[in-house]
């Protein structure tokens, strides 16, 4: 995230710039089976973010040296594409910013998944960013969780995650560039199907209790987003999607 500026007007008569109430999430869509060889994949729409994710395997490790004899190695690489933002292109592509955010989410993707039933193999999440507009791990983190599901692996749990932040001193849901770069903090979060968190990540500052009533918003809206999920399998299965990549 940015720095915060007090100069900009986040909160305009109530209500955020882009007409959302503060607990509103922006539209997600997501389709699953949109590639063609991908063992499972998925592209997720949230806002202005597009996000693409391939996942691969299992397959035996390489280099062997990151072999876990008791379950398997989740290499999740999230990358932004270098177009995938205009103001800030130079900053796209592979970096430090993008390997956090890849190790945090094989972190998450490690609690999800029953790695145990793939002893000493590998699997492959790529998760690419097509168009960013702040909120891109957990797009990312959704697109992966889609793709894991659409391939049949074996999952302990769903999961799926929303930030929670603070803009011109209003609790807000789902932060947008705006507030993204320019509010007090951003908080993303990931909760499994049983309220767990899995991912949590905070920049900025909030108190103990926005921090308390952040954590009781997501995880409630994370809920809603991995129903979401179950609709856009339902939907493959149902034949009502077209399985293949369509941005628009
Ligand atoms: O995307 P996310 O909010 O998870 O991570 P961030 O590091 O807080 O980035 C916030 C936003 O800044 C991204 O979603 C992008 O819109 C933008 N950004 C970018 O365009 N290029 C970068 N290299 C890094 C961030």
């Amino acid at each position: 995230m940015g720095s915060h500026n007090p100069n900009i007007k986040l909160i305009v008569d109530g209500k955020r710039l882009d007409g959302r109430a503060f607990d509103q999430l922006r539209n997600i869509s997501i389709n699953v089976g949109v590639l063609e060889n991908a063992v499972g994949s998925a592209q997720v729409i949230w806002g202005d973010n597009k996000v693409v994710a391939g996942v691969y395997g299992p397959r035996d490790v390489f280099p062997k040296y990151q072999q876990k004899p008791d379950k398997a190695f989740i290499r999740t690489i999230y990358s932004m594409a270098t177009f995938a933002s205009i103001e800030e292109h130079s900053r796209s592509g592979p970096n430090k910013r993008s390997q956090e955010i890849s190790f945090v989410l094989s972190e998450a993707f490690e609690n999800v998944l029953m790695v145990e039933k793939f002893p000493g193999k590998m699997i492959d999440l790529h998760i690419t960013v097509l168009q960013a507009a702040a909120g891109t791990r957990l797009a990312a983190f959704l697109a992966g969780m889609a793709a894991l599901i659409d391939g049949g692996f074996p999952l302990n749990e769903i999961a799926a995650g929303v930030s929670a932040g603070k803009a011109d001193g209003a609790l807000v849901l789902d932060l947008d560039k705006a507030e993204d770069n320019f509010g007090q903090s951003d908080l993303p979060i990931v909760y499994n199907s049983s309220g767990e968190i899995i991912l949590l990540q905070m920049d900025g500052k909030m108190t103990r209790d926005e921090l308390t009533e952040s954590i009781e918003l997501t995880s409630a809206k994370s809920k809603d987003i991995m129903d979401l999920i179950r609709k856009a399998v339902e939907r493959k299965y149902a034949g009502e999607v077209k399985t293949e990549l369509n941005f628009r």
